[in-house]
């Protein structure tokens, strides 16, 4: 074998031990299974807030549910978790009061939330309360996004 041929098989080899390592441990464990770091609760209410969601373009700016862009604006995975239904019922209503100078604010660059009427905010919150995260997750709230408090 050449020089490059060997290093070549070296490596394949390494990395299917590594792969068939890998699966193997996930099948033998005995412990509970591991959590999914994000998921959602997903109700009527939810679903059509995500339709909403999506025809609205807030895809452009955030990523959740896999889809989306990311480093423009927060991540909404696991928004459920870090925001109670309260505030976040409160940032659709007047998001300057929330978050001072938020992005949403009528002159800024977001939508302004109040072109939605009652029914559709609370069909934006219901979708955002449905995403949630558990730890280990890098959206599970960690300072500064302290959980608010959940009254
Ligand atoms: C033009 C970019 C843009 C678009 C489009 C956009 N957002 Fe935002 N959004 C932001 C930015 C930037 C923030 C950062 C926080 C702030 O400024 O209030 C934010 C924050 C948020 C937050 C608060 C996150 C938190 O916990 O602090 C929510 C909820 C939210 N957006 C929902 C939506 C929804 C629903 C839509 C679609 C109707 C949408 N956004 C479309 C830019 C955008």
């Amino acid at each position: 074998m050449k020089k490059g041929e060997r290093i070549f098989f070296w490596l394949s080899g390494a990395i299917t031990v590594l792969a068939v390592v890998s699966v193997a441990g996930r099948y033998s464990s005995d412990g509970p299974p591991r959590q999914a770091r994000d998921y959602y609760e997903w109700s009527d209410a939810a679903g059509k807030g995500y339709v909403q969601y999506k025809q609205n373009g807030c895809n452009s700016c955030h990523r959740v549910l896999r889809m989306g862009e990311a480093g423009v604006a927060p991540v909404l995975d696991g928004e459920g978790t870090r925001r109670s239904e309260q505030w976040l019922s409160a940032y659709m209503q007047d998001p300057e009061s929330m978050v001072p100078g938020s992005a949403h604010s009528s002159d800024r660059m977001g939508p302004d939330f109040r072109q939605f009427d009652t029914q559709q905010r609370q069909y934006f919150v219901k979708f955002l309360v449905s995403l949630k995260s558990n730890p280990g997750s890098s959206n599970y709230p960690v300072p500064p996004f302290k959980p608010q408090p959940k009254s």
